[in-house]
């Protein structure tokens, strides 16, 4: 039994971990919060501890007050978010004492330091990558593609703010990069928590641990959203030129989101995703995957995911 702390465990990812790891048993888990919220440990059923990310002495006393072995990272990391004081947790987990792992706030797909003008949050995944490669931490940077969570809202709620990008399945509509044929990794956020807290039972984390819920590509993935639904979706296509324009085909339901997700900012997101769809950058070998290590883990498949939600 160790000791484990998720930074940020009241959000989306971090929640699916801190119950994975509840449910699990095994290990304490404490989560670092900017907030000690006394209704908020009631209804999560772990220990929050009041966290000011910007001192890193002050987090290495947290860090080792608390006995802590293992920090996993779920902080929101963009500018008006955690961003960079991630790395002042990394260098706290390096001087304290009793902590001996780290798990930064990835939770995506490998990304290229050329890409970090397309998404803000590159360029401080990769500060925070290159602070563990100077550490003398154990690490591993966790991948399981794109959220299938977003899939089923509002019909199975999720931790997750719901966000519509490739397909909209309220709107029966998709809108596909490329060609359609290149293999997508979609994972629920729970099966992220499931791999998560089993893997700390590894003796040796190995740099990057790929989770894989299910593999399809988009042009599967519409068929199967079809089926669910029982109705024919509009599908457009969007080649990588308009991509790199920025520029994607409007889906129905974005148009109503505009005011909490400006068009702009839907736009530059989605047309990122697809170049990175296009470029087969989700398309994850399973042999270097969790799911080979522990195959007891039976994520779920996007299909019955759909089914369930979609098909009344
Ligand atoms: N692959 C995908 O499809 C996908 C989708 C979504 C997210 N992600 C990735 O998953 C990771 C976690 O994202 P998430 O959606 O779970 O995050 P989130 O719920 O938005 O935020 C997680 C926690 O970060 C803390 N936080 C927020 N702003 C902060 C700030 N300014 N300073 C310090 N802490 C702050 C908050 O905890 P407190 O309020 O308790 O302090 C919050 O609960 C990110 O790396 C993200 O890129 C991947």
């Amino acid at each position: 039994m160790v000791i484990v702390a998720v930074a940020g465990g009241t959000g989306a990812v971090g929640r699916n971990i801190v119950e994975a790891l509840i449910s699990q048993g095994k290990h304490e888990v404490i989560i670092l919060s900017r907030t000690a919220d006394a209704a908020k440990e009631e209804e999560i059923g772990a220990r929050l501890v009041a966290t000011d990310y910007k001192g890193v002495a002050a987090l290495t006393k947290i860090l080792e007050d608390n006995n802590v072995h293992t920090v996993i990272s779920t902080l929101f990391m963009s500018p008006n978010g955690a961003g960079l004081l991630e790395q002042n947790l990394i260098r706290a987990a390096d001087a304290s004492k009793t902590t001996k792992r780290f798990v930064p706030s990835e939770f995506g797909f490998p990304q290229r330091d050329e890409d970090g003008d397309l998404f803000p949050s590159i360029p401080m995944k990769h500060a925070s990558r290159r602070a563990l490669e100077t550490s003398s931490l154990e690490w591993t940077i966790v991948y399981n593609g794109y959220f299938m969570d977003y899939f089923g809202m509002p019909r199975i709620s999720s931790y997750l703010a719901p966000y519509v990008v490739l397909l909209d399945i309220p709107g029966n509509a998709a809108a596909i990069p490329g060609d359609g044929n290149k293999p997508v990794t979609f994972t629920h956020t729970s099966d992220v928590g499931r791999f998560v807290a089993a893997s700390l039972d590894f003796e040796k984390w190995t740099p990057v641990s790929f989770i894989i819920g299910d593999k399809m590509t988009m042009n599967e993935a519409v068929k199967l959203a079809e089926k669910a639904k029982g109705i024919e979706f509009k599908v457009d296509y969007d080649d990588l030129v308009k991509l790199k324009r920025g520029e994607v085909t409007e889906l129905p339901s974005q148009n109503s989101r505009y005011s909490i997700c400006p068009k702009e900012f839907v736009q530059a997101t989605n047309s990122a995703f697809g170049i990175w769809i296009d470029r087969g950058d989700l398309d994850f070998d399973e042999n270097m995957s969790l799911n080979r290590k522990l195959p007891e883990i039976k994520p779920i498949k996007l299909k019955e995911f759909l089914q369930k939600a979609w098909t009344n």
